[in-house]
């Protein structure tokens, strides 16, 4: 994927996208932008499509009409394994390989675009020292991992070939309130040596506000508001706006 395009800074732009899951229209219509080298919170309720923009994003849900432009660069359906490949995408339920360890599950798509061992092991180090986890861990197969555990191995998996844009769905939810913390801190660091297009799924606000430059609250299929944390929190568009971020923080 070309990152670089001079005056291009949106990393993702969905335009007048429409989706539909058999009866249920989730989005009619909808227009989205990522800005390059930010990162981007996702809000709202359960089913309202948090999820859904993600896979649009990187391809596994294709939609019934509209545009998605990558680095300025439309995309068509299916997405190219190029493409695909520049998507770091993680979720709450991981999805590990029960047959590789820690570490194989980490490196494996270093490994298949045939990095040097040495560069996979200083790369897997790397990510696992700012996951907080431990070498032992990365010996350990998935059913010997906690989910807190299990879901920090699936963020390193997700971030191992450096990604352009990062698709984190409730990627921080099974770790506990101390390490998450911990883990919050050490992905703003990891941010700054490594900026990316980060969209970030949580249904903490607190989470959004601390990690996140930007929010974008949702609702049934539609994105309420769009804007600076410091403004969403500030100025909330409606209701629905003022509330969450009054109960949740
Ligand atoms: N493959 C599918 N087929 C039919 N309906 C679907 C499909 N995937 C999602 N939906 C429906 O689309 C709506 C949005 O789902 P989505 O997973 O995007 O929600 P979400 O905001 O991520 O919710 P949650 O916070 O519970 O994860 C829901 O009503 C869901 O039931
Ligand atoms: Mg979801």
């Amino acid at each position: 994927m070309n990152t670089t395009k001079p005056g291009d800074e949106l990393a993702v732009e969905l335009s007048q996208i429409s989706v539909k899951y058999q009866q249920l229209e989730l989005f009619s219509r909808l227009d989205f932008a990522l800005p390059q080298q930010q990162i981007t919170a996702v809000i709202g309720e359960s089913g309202c499509g948090k999820s859904t923009l993600l896979k649009l994003i990187n391809g596994l849900v294709a939609p019934t009409s509209g545009s998605i432009r990558l680095f300025g660069q439309a995309q068509t359906q299916p997405f190219n394994n190029t493409t695909r490949r520049g998507i770091g995408y993680a979720v709450q339920q991981i999805g590990l390989f029960p047959h590789l360890n820690a570490f194989e599950n980490i490196a494996l798509l270093a490994k298949l675009d045939n990095w040097q061992q040495t560069e996979i092991e200083q790369r897997v180090s790397y990510l696992a020292d700012c996951m907080g986890l431990t070498i032992t861990l990365l010996e350990r197969y998935p059913h010997q991992l906690s989910g807190g555990q299990a879901q920090r191995v699936g963020l390193c998996r997700s971030l191992m070939v450096k990604p352009a844009v990062l698709l984190l769905d409730e990627a921080f939810s099974a770790v506990d309130p101390i390490t998450r913390k911990e883990v919050h801190d050490r992905f703003l660091q990891l941010h700054q040596e490594e900026p990316r297009a980060v969209l970030l799924v949580t249904h903490d606000m607190r989470e959004a506000v601390k990690i996140a430059d930007k929010i974008a609250v949702m609702q049934e299929g539609k994105i309420v508001q769009h804007g600076a944390v410091s403004t969403v929190t500030a100025q909330p568009a409606n209701d629905y706006v003022a509330r969450l971020i009054k109960d949740h923080i």
